[in-house]
């Protein structure tokens, strides 16, 4: 059910993303183009599949709300781009291919990334199907995510630890910020255009906090024991960058412990629901056993 459901929604945003950044008269073609290789034909589309399975979840057809969906893969795209930037994790490759900066050079990715930011604001506004009252908040939601409170504070404590022993609590707090915090408004995003209660709302919140930690612990344990050609990013990057992680901190084992904890945790809040949320069920149980 999983593998169907993943395959059929990727593919929908796979398309979507194609004609929404792929304008017909670009006023740089060398942009859409490292906006478009970067994008197109790789990733696995988590973020917009859990903005879909949240408002499956609650009753509404997740796919109306491709707009928003495709915002987030956009500004996800973005990060990845400077997160493999020279200044950065300075990593070679991205989703199985070279990164951005390796094929049209820093200055044009550091662009392509800035591009993808904000044009998914233009793209996500399109949104049909809601309330513009409810789409305002969405888009303020992702906006507060992806900043400084979110993936971008989390990138910062990211840096700023790099061959530093930090505490359990500023870990926590940047795997929240960095990736948690864009997961949780996909999540969120996702319940509140299919109009959830607030009871579904907070359950779902709870939901995206455990799924986006075990997300990234699960990252943390792949760039260990992963390999390139299955996650198509280079193994071994933290470890070279002395990179403050979970696995660093705690080893594998312990790693792979919490992972498990949170798992069960965000399987727990998702009691009070029926099998609309059983695509979110299976979702973070395949964070334990993913290897891409
Ligand atoms: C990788 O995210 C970056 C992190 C936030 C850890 P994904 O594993 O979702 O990357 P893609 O989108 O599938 O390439
Ligand atoms: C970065 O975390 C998360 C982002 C906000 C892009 P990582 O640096 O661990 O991501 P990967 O492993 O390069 O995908
Ligand atoms: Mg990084
Ligand atoms: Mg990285
Ligand atoms: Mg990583």
């Amino acid at each position: 059910m999983l593998k169907k459901y993943c395959t059929e929604k990727a593919a929908l945003i796979d398309h979507k993303l194609s004609e929404l950044v792929g304008v017909s008269q670009p006023i740089s073609s060398i942009i859409t183009e490292a906006m478009r290789y970067s994008l197109l034909g790789g990733g696995k589309r988590l973020r917009p599949i859990l903005l879909m399975a949240a408002a499956d979840a609650v009753g509404k057809k997740g796919e109306a709300f491709f707009h928003v969906a495709c915002g987030l893969e956009m500004i996800h795209t973005y990060s990845l781009i400077h997160d493999d930037l020279p200044a950065m994790d300075n990593d070679d490759y991205r989703r199985g291919k070279l990164t951005n900066h390796k094929v049209f050079g820093e200055a044009m990715a550091i662009l392509a990334g800035d591009a993808l930011l904000t044009a998914a604001f233009e793209v996500m506004l399109q949104q049909e199907h809601v309330d513009s009252k409810t789409l305002v908040q969405v888009v303020r939601e992702i906006s507060f995510a992806a900043g400084p409170q979110g993936m971008v504070g989390g990138q910062a404590i990211d840096l700023q630890s790099e061959g530093k022993t930090i505490d359990i609590n500023t870990i926590m707090l940047m795997h929240q910020a960095k990736t948690g915090a864009l997961f949780k408004a996909a999540i969120r995003s996702g319940a509140l255009l299919a109009d959830a209660s607030d009871k579904e709302l907070n359950l779902l919140t709870q939901y995206a906090e455990d799924f986006g930690l075990a997300f990234q612990i699960t990252d943390d344990i792949l760039d260990v024991i992963g390999t390139q050609e299955k996650i198509g990013k280079p193994i071994g990057s933290d470890m070279r960058n002395q990179k403050a992680t979970y696995v660093s901190m705690y080893s594998l084992e312990g790693a792979r412990k919490l992972a498990h904890e949170s798992v069960e945790r965000a399987l727990a809040v998702l009691q009070d629901f029926g099998s609309e949320a059983e695509v979110l069920r299976e979702m973070v149980r395949y964070l334990i056993t993913r290897d891409s």
